[in-house]
């Protein structure tokens, strides 16, 4: 299998631009990580500089591969990482890569960006202050079945950014409600949670665009994080401010 493919080359002192490469004897069942590795090798070879972009598990767990495939984060197939769109799903002879874009991620070097902004929603969340003594038993804190499997959908986010990538407004909603539906739904997050809703969200506010629902994130997201994560925030936030409220209120009674 013959393919051509156009990569986006940036680095410091260096405008970014497609650069074109053409490889051939690829497998179908090769990944486009896998064609990276090939091209990277050649390029090596022949002296020149690798092309940059980010990977570690490769089979959708960590979310560092996150990058644009013809025009659509993390590629042509919906909710399926970079390192699994492989070769076969292509129809095109002509393959794009670019790093993931959004005003939020900005460009580190060719396909890498810097996805600082959405640690920076995590760590606004801060840790949750329970004084768990010595170990509890595993069963002192029951959790119904059905709950357990809602949260660990959640809790299935590898922050790869795409989401934000793919929403027109640059919005992380559906990662800051995938942080926020998760943990609302373990008691032993409890504690924390009206004002970890509080300082998610804001910081998310500062940092990204607003949500108005275009739905996109969840088409591309790896982790097939529902819409209802979106719903997660905007529920959450209004909880935390009636729970402010009703403590104010109690404060000054
Ligand atoms: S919500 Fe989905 S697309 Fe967004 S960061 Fe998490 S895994 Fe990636
Ligand atoms: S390399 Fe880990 S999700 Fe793709």
């Amino acid at each position: 299998m013959k393919r051509t493919l156009e990569i986006w080359r940036e680095s410091e002192g260096v405008r970014g631009h497609f650069e074109r490469y053409t490889l051939e004897n690829l497998n179908p069942a090769m990944s486009i990580l896998d064609v990276l590795d090939r091209l990277n090798e050649d390029l090596i070879r022949a002296g020149s500089e690798a092309i940059a972009f980010e990977s570690d598990c490769r089979e959708g767990i960590c979310g560092a591969c996150g990058m644009t495939v013809n025009g659509r984060p993390h590629g042509p197939q919906s909710n399926t990482p970079a390192c699994q769109q492989r070769l076969r799903d292509f129809d095109n002879r002509i393959i794009r890569l670019e790093p993931l874009r959004s005003a939020a991620l900005p460009v580190l070097r060719d396909l890498v960006v810097d996805r600082r902004a959405l640690d920076r929603v995590i760590i606004a969340g801060g840790y949750v202050g329970i004084n768990v003594g010595t170990a509890p038993d595993a069963d002192t804190e029951r959790v119904g079945h059905d709950v357990v499997e809602e949260t660990l959908d959640f809790a299935a986010c590898i922050g790869c950014g795409a989401c934000v990538a793919a929403c027109p407004n640059g919005s992380a909603q559906l990662f800051v409600g995938a942080k926020l539906a998760h943990l609302a739904r373990v008691p032993q997050a409890h504690n924390d949670r009206t004002r970890r809703a509080i300082a998610l969200v804001e910081e998310a506010e500062l940092l990204f665009g607003p949500c108005s629902n275009y739905g996109e994130c969840a088409q591309v997201c790896p982790a097939r994080i529902p819409l209802a994560a979106v719903a997660a925030v905007n529920k959450e936030r209004l909880r935390a401010a009636c729970a402010r409220r009703v403590r104010r209120s109690a404060g000054s009674a």
